[in-house]
Order: C-alpha cells, then sequence, then structure tokens
C-alpha cells in the first residue's frame, strides 16, 4: 500500500512545475472553482499510477495544479465515493499522495441534505465536526507510519481556518452556517425516519463522502477546512423528494458564494 502510495507521488512529483502547499477537493456541482484556476496543468486520473478512476456523472476526474487566490495549489475535480464500490483505500488514496506531495491544508466541498431546521436549500455550512457512519474505517488495517495507530480527532476541522472563513463571509455579506456533518455510504438518499435519526444524534447535514478523505487527511497532519452546499432538506414535516439532479442545481446556484470564500481563505491562509 505504502510502495503504491510513494510510487504515485513519485510519478506526480517528476512532473509537476510547482510546489502546492494546498489542495482542493471540488465536490458535486463545485466545478467553477476549477475554472478559477490560473497557469494550470493537469492530469486525468487515468493516467495516473495506481490512481482509481471517477464514474459518477457530474465528476471529472483529474487532478489540476496551477494558481488561486495568488497561491500554488492541486485539485480533485472529481473524488471517490465508497458506494461506487471502492474500497476505503481507494476512496483515500489521494489524501495518502496529497501527504507524500507536501500537502499541509485541504479545503473539501460536497452537497449535503440539511437537517437543521434553520437551514434553508443552497446555504453554505462550515463543518465543524463530523460524525463517521461509513461501514468500514479508512484506517482499518495495519497502520501506516504516517500517523499513529489510535489517532486524536478532537479538532478534525482547524478551528482558526474556521474563524477565518466566518471573518470572509462578514466582510463579504455571504450566510454562513456550522454544523456537524453525519458520513453515510449511500447511495440511496436518506428516508424521513433516517433523516430525523441523524438530526438527534446530532447531526446537521448529511451525504455520502468527506469524512474518509478527512480521517486520512488528519492521520497524516494534513489540517482540514470544509464545507458543505445545503442542497435538500430532510427530516421536518413533510417528506420531500430528493434527486441527484436537484442535489446539482442546487449546487451550481451557491457556486459563486462558495468560489468567493474558497478564494480569499486560500489566499489569506
Ligand atoms: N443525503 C445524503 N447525501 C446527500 C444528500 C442527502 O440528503 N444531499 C446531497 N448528498
Amino acid at each position: 500500500m505504502y510502495a503504491k502510495i510513494r510510487e504515485t507521488a513519485s510519478w506526480l512529483r517528476q512532473r509537476m512545475r510547482t510546489n502546492p502547499k494546498t489542495a482542493i477537493i471540488l465536490g458535486t456541482g463545485l466545478g467553477q472553482l476549477a475554472s478559477e484556476i490560473t497557469d494550470t496543468y493537469e492530469f486525468s486520473y487515468k493516467d495516473i499510477p495506481n490512481f482509481p478512476v471517477s464514474t459518477v456523472e457530474g465528476h471529472d476526474g483529474k487532478l489540476i495544479f496551477g494558481k488561486l487566490g495568488g497561491k500554488d495549489i492541486m485539485a480533485m475535480k472529481g473524488r471517490f465515493h465508497f458506494y461506487e464500490g471502492y474500497s476505503m483505500k481507494e476512496v483515500t488514496f489521494p489524501e495518502r499522495v496529497m501527504h507524500e506531495l507536501g500537502i499541509e491544508t485541504l479545503f473539501v466541498s460536497n452537497a449535503a441534505g440539511g437537517m437543521n431546521p434553520n437551514f434553508s436549500i443552497g446555504d453554505l455550512m462550515v463543518i465543524t465536526d463530523h460524525i463517521n457512519f461509513f461501514p468500514e474505517h479508512p484506517l482499518h488495517g495495519p497502520n501506516l507510519p504516517t500517523g499513529p495507530r489510535f489517532p486524536d480527532m478532537h479538532q478534525p476541522y482547524d478551528k482558526k481556518l474556521v474563524e477565518l472563513a466566518d471573518g470572509i463571509a462578514k466582510e463579504k455579506g455571504i450566510k454562513l452556517q456550522h454544523g456537524v456533518y453525519v458520513g453515510v455510504q449511500g447511495p440511496t438518499f436518506e428516508t424521513p425516519a433516517e433523516y430525523r435519526m441523524f438530526h438527534i444524534l446530532g447531526g446537521d447535514a448529511v451525504g455520502m463522502s468527506t469524512v474518509p478523505e478527512v480521517i486520512v487527511a488528519r492521520h497524516t497532519g494534513i489540517k482540514v477546512f470544509g464545507v458543505s452546499i445545503i442542497t435538500d432538506l430532510g427530516g421536518f414535516d413533510v417528506p420531500v423528494e430528493v434527486s441527484h439532479e436537484e442535489v446539482q442545481e442546487a449546487a451550481n446556484a451557491a457556486q459563486p458564494k462558495m468560489t468567493e470564500i474558497m478564494r480569499e481563505m486560500i489566499s489569506r491562509s
């Protein structure tokens, strides 16, 4: 496993013309941020040795290197979901490679269903904590030497980065919610009873990604900032139907404010 990670990192390093310390995972419908990256060069996942290949509609699989907010960055356009059939080791392979490449801060985004009654569709929710509901743990198995066997998780999402986001949002008049993200395997959206349950358990939003990536990033010491776009609502009075198209549409509509916050955060952090 570790040999494969190093092989992939070394393949990339031989081809990289920049030395990014910041990585971004662009989730569902957040492609607009990719178009703001300048001086780009990129690699399709299918061309990178040992990289899994993305399969979901609307997820373009490539690693983009370039500049954003005046900083060298690397961005993942398209991520790997457990529901696609990948193992947790495959889902989190890119974060392992990021660590080998010297990434220090990871910005993650996703689309999520809101369960907090104060949330509306299109809100941005800064992830302040998460609950791991995946059936398999990404650190299951022999421990890799990048971190301890029993990693501390008291601050999975960096508090200083949350404060920075709040400051930028205030300055720009963008409403930011805060909340706990529940990570589930999918691919079904939740039943009304499940949305209610996750809210009772302490969750504000639920989605099918992010948690494994954050766990592995933290295991390697990478700092994390995460934002969810609330694309649908569940668990209140009336059960509402949810579709992938609606999720993408709501995510697209929220893109401009998301892009602005991410760009500013990267330039100031
Ligand atoms: N549940 C799980 N994943 C999601 C949702 C949801 O309601 N919305 C977007 N991704």
